[in-house]
């Protein structure tokens, strides 16, 4: 069977080995199998619902969980699939061109979560949180953004202040993903804000502790059944040993994980994109206009390919991101292009793939009304696109940014 990349779809990953003429290992070609046959069978069916009722993908998520997606990047010994930003670009692809509410709770637990304790946790904090969270049972959020500060992440105003053997935690964060049904949270806070970068520290919080509470539930355009919350921290007490990473360390941990969180949601933009091209596809196929195949129409083929071109395109510096990531090599700059060129392509064909459709599109039946709305937080949350050409163009002109 092709699918509208042209590639075969029963292939796992014969779409990587296509494109970039890469063998993939057995561990990959499965995951992505898997992840596909996950999207088809029981998330596309589930994604409208979900977003109508602005209700929590429950079973999708533990479906998932028992097929091991939320250890993609957790090591063996406590559980965790141990692969890489590879593995989790092919099946979080899959997973956000079935349902993008489901594909950024993972995306979150794995590459914000997971990703930095496995590059910054102690070998204690390994041991104790990774086992909950590879299996599920404790699910990953990142928090950083305030109700003031979402860009200028700089200027946070949650502080922390050392008593004894623990920290105490004052402030609010917004917006944060998986917030409510979260068992582990990174946050960060200030001990002085001016130290800027130098005083601020990340911390792994159990919100079970006293002085932690979650605010009221933000109401969203799109991605409605994700979970998306304030976070409240007042007086709350954490141990010393949940300190993650050096003490000032925690604003470049806070910018080293954002550079992989953006490699995930560069792949749910590519995965929000493929699914507004395979239904355009299939309705352009399936409906005449004028007599003739409305896929016929050239002003109908070239949007097609117009999509498919620029899909193709962000998959490629997706790949390439995740690649270097997983070599151990520089890759913000390269997250940051993946992130801006699919969030872009995700709108552009949700909104080229709308009007493919015209009134047929804008009904609640339609997955491309629930697509549009979608796509634009892609071009927001982990750094606006404005964030990302800031960063992109610092790379670029490393003197005068
Ligand atoms: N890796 C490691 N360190 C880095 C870094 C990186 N990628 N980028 C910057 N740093 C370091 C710098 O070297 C600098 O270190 P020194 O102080 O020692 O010199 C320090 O961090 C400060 O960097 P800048 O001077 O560049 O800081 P800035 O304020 O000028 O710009 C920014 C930083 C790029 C604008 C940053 O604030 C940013 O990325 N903002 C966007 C915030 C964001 O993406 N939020 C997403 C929220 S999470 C989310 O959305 C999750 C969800 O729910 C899905």
């Amino acid at each position: 069977m092709l699918d509208s990349t042209g590639i075969e779809t029963n292939e796992a990953a014969g779409r990587l080995e296509a494109i970039l003429g890469l063998s993939v290992p057995e561990t990959h070609r499965y995951i992505y199998d898997e992840a596909k046959r996950i999207a088809d069978e029981i998330l596309i069916p589930a994604a409208n619902l979900h977003d109508r009722e602005e209700s929590f993908p429950e079973d999708q998520v533990r479906i998932l969980a028992q097929g091991g997606f939320m250890g993609i990047l957790a090591p063996k010994e406590f559980g965790g699939q141990g692969l890489d930003n590879l593995a989790l670009t092919l099946a979080l692809e899959e997973i956000n061109r079935g349902c993008a509410s489901t594909g950024v709770t993972l995306s979150v637990h794995n590459s914000l979560l997971s990703s930095p304790l496995l590059h910054f946790g102690t070998d204690e904090q390994k041991a104790r949180l990774f086992p909950g969270l590879a299996s599920g049972e404790s699910m990953g959020a990142y928090a950083i953004t305030e109700p003031d500060h979402g860009s200028d992440a700089l200027s946070i105003e949650t502080t922390c202040r050392r008593e004894g053997d623990e920290w105490i935690l004052n402030g609010t964060k917004a917006w944060i993903t998986n917030g409510s049904r979260a068992g582990t949270i990174i946050t960060f806070a200030t001990m002085d804000p001016a130290l800027r970068s130098k005083g601020i520290n990340a911390f792994v919080v159990d919100p079970t502790m006293p002085g932690f509470s979650v605010g009221k539930k933000e109401l969203k355009l799109g991605i409605r059944g994700s979970d998306t919350v304030q976070l409240v921290f007042d007086e709350m007490r954490v141990p010393a040993e949940n300190l993650l990473g050096e003490e000032g360390q925690g604003f470049k941990i806070a910018m080293h994980t954002l550079d992989g969180g953006r490699i995930g949601i560069a792949t749910q933009a590519v995965g929000i994109a493929q699914a507004c091209l395979d239904v355009a596809v299939d309705f352009a196929e399936g409906h005449e206009m004028f007599g003739r195949r409305l896929a016929d129409n050239q002003l109908v083929s070239h949007k097609i390919a117009d999509m498919a071109t620029r899909i193709e395109a962000s998959r490629l510096l997706t790949y390439r991101a995740a690649l270097l990531k997983d070599a151990g090599k520089p890759h913000s700059r390269q997250a940051s292009m993946a992130k801006l060129s699919s969030s872009e392509i995700a709108n552009d064909a949700a909104r080229m793939a709308l009007e493919i459709h015209g009134g047929a599109g804008i009904g609640r039946q339609s997955p491309i009304e629930r697509l549009f709305r979608d796509a634009k937080i892609c071009e927001i949350y982990e750094g606006t696109s404005q964030i990302q050409r800031l960063v992109i163009s610092r790379h670029v002109r490393p003197d005068r940014g």
